[in-house]
């Protein structure tokens, strides 16, 4: 890897990075503030430098995107904010309210729904997928919100607990789109992009 890997052709758009950087340093602090919530409870941000990266890469071959536990909306501020057609889902409507306030101060197009990231139709087995610990199972999926499917993306950005890895891809494998590309990030793995589907 480079040694500053966002000096680099693509991401020669020096003025969005600064923007970008400041929308780091804002979640950041809008975390430092609110972590103790309970609504933060489940919420903890990815390495947005290497997602960025990845964006930029994709920029221009793919149009729909769509972040799964949207958080703070960082990523789809992120993704809007480079051309992508961006959406967002997250369970916790605080976390939905500062995602938008995030979005409209640093002039993203992202559109965020409240609910769950998992199909209705999503057919599970427990013995398939484990049982992951951090996953909400209790409310209804959000896409009709967005009037869009899981399959209508071409792109999907998730951040699993370790033990959600097996659900997620599942989800993708069995609802999401036949071309659609799955970007994960984990703490320990760092980024992984792939075809769910060739999974
Ligand atoms: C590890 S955080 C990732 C935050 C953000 N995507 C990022 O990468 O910085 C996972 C998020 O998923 C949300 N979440 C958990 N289960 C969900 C579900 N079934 N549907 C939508 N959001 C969910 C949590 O509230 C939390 O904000």
């Amino acid at each position: 890897m480079d040694e500053n890997p966002l000096a680099t052709n693509a991401l020669s758009n020096d003025f969005l990075l600064e923007e970008m950087r400041e929308l780091w340093r804002e979640s950041d602090t809008v975390w430092e503030e609110c972590r103790n919530q309970l609504e933060f409870g489940g919420f903890v941000s990815a390495d947005y430098v290497e997602i960025y990266q990845h964006l930029v890469q994709l920029q221009g071959k793919v149009t729909t995107f769509l972040e799964w536990g949207s958080g703070l909306g960082v990523v789809a501020i992120m993704a809007s904010r480079l051309g992508y057609e961006a959406y967002g889902i997250e369970v916790e409507p605080l976390l939905i309210e500062h995602a938008q306030q995030l979005s409209e101060r640093f002039g993203s197009e992202a559109e965020f729904a409240e609910g769950s990231f998992i199909p209705d139709d999503y057919q599970w087995g427990i013995e398939e997928v484990g049982n992951p610990s951090r996953t909400n199972f209790d409310t209804r999926a959000a896409y009709d919100d967005l009037d869009m499917e899981l399959r209508d993306f071409d792109l999907v950005y998730a951040y699993p607990w370790p033990d959600e890895h097996g659900l997620y891809l599942d989800i993708m494998r069995t609802c999401g789109g036949e071309q659609a590309l799955f970007l994960t990030f984990d703490a320990r793995e760092g980024t992984s992009l792939r075809r769910a589907r060739d999974e």
